[in-house]
């Protein structure tokens, strides 16, 4: 069984950090979200590894993943030219798959439980492909599955109007060979992409084995700000050490579940778990509240902070007002100015989202 991850596409929907920076490379609870699917998929027993990349992305995507060593595993990097959909990738990546069956994953998922028994499930049933549903409040933003009673699938479209049922299609797919010929035959879409549900329902439609599972445990799409801040919640909500590796002097209160890494420093801090903090950063007289993570080497200095992401070696010195529900990029500096005229200056990328009080 071989393992496909997807980490090109546009990220059009978190910009602007996706201008500068590859969406699955941003961190959840200070680890790039691709990682997760690589251990995901690691854990399954895969250690054939082939991972999409784009022309703008793709060198940052190989310099932060490398060749797969630090988990023992093999990965070839393939180049999408142009992001022309799922099954386009699926297309593209035809040389490395071969006619092996495979786990397709898309790299800015996650999911609680792996898919380690899905794969099981897989290998040992006679299915051509095997998709995961979730049940959702907004169904319209994904592909969608209708079932029969029996739980049978019906049909799939693809970010339906008016959707038939709740239960999106979930990042996660496996496949045999017959998903090249039907990839073969579809046309692609209206908005231009070769989609994946499209090449599902041919399987269904020409009498291939398409089966399904439904999620109970949690899944998450982090295509948007607030669904990055929301995976960043969730994932250290499940974090269950809290270590020091740094240090703090006798006026810093720690609570909860904290991570501290090597190098640094807290002075007169008080950090409210769950939260990370990387290594050599700098944080005093602040306040870190429940959900943050802030990456290698910030600055944190007379400032308030929680439920949000800090990329690395950001400087927030003598802010007022608390930055909560924020995503913030690398070298970001949020400082006061004492020059006058008292005004707000700023310099923000195109798309660039501030909200002040
Ligand atoms: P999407 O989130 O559907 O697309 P996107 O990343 O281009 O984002 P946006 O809609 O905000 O512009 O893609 C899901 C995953 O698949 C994501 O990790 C990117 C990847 N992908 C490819 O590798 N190639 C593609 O052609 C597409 C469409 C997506």
């Amino acid at each position: 069984m071989k393992g496909l991850i997807l980490s090109g596409g546009k990220g059009t929907r978190m910009r602007p950090i996706t201008h500068t920076a590859a969406k699955q490379l941003l961190p959840v609870a200070n680890k790039p979200i691709l990682f997760y699917g690589i251990e995901a998929l690691k854990a399954a027993g895969i250690y054939d590894f082939g991972i999409i990349v784009s022309p703008e992305t793709g060198e940052d995507v190989k310099k932060m993943v490398g060749n797969g060593d630090r988990w023992g595993i093999r990965i070839e990097y393939i180049m999408q030219d142009q992001p022309l959909g799922l099954a386009h990738a699926v297309k593209v990546a035809r040389p490395f798959l071969g006619d092996a069956p495979f786990v397709m994953y898309l790299g800015d998922n996650l999911i609680k439980d792996g898919v380690a028994p899905l794969v099981d499930r897989f290998k040992s049933g006679h299915a051509d492909a095997f998709i995961l549903l979730k049940e959702v409040s907004n169904p319209s933003a994904f592909g969608v599955a209708q079932l029969n009673d029996d739980g049978r699938i019906l049909c799939l479209e693809e970010k339906p109007a008016q959707p038939k049922s709740n239960l999106a299609l979930v990042g996660v797919y496996l496949f045999n060979q017959n998903i090249h010929k039907a990839i073969d035959e579809i046309k692609p879409s209206r908005r231009g992409e070769l989609e994946i549900t499209d090449a599902i329902q041919h399987l269904i439609n020409t009498g291939f084995h398409v089966d399904s599972h439904i999620l109970s445990s949690w899944w998450l799409d982090t295509g948007k700000k607030d669904d990055m801040l929301e995976a960043n919640r969730v994932v250290l909500d499940e974090m269950t050490e809290a270590t020091m590796e740094g240090a703090i002097d006798g006026n810093t209160r720690i609570s909860g579940r904290v991570q501290v890494g090597k190098g640094s420093k807290l002075t007169h801090c008080t950090v409210r778990g769950p939260a990370v903090i990387g290594e050599n950063c700098a944080l005093e007289h602040s306040y870190v509240g429940p959900f943050t993570s802030i990456g290698d080497g910030a600055r944190v200095s007379h400032a308030e902070i929680e439920h949000s992401i800090l990329r690395e070696n950001c400087r927030i010195v003598d802010f007022h007002g608390r930055v909560e529900d924020s995503l913030i990029g690398a070298n970001v500096e949020l400082t006061r100015s004492e020059h006058k005229p008292v005004a707000y200056r700023l310099m923000l990328g195109d798309d660039s989202k501030v909200e002040v009080i």
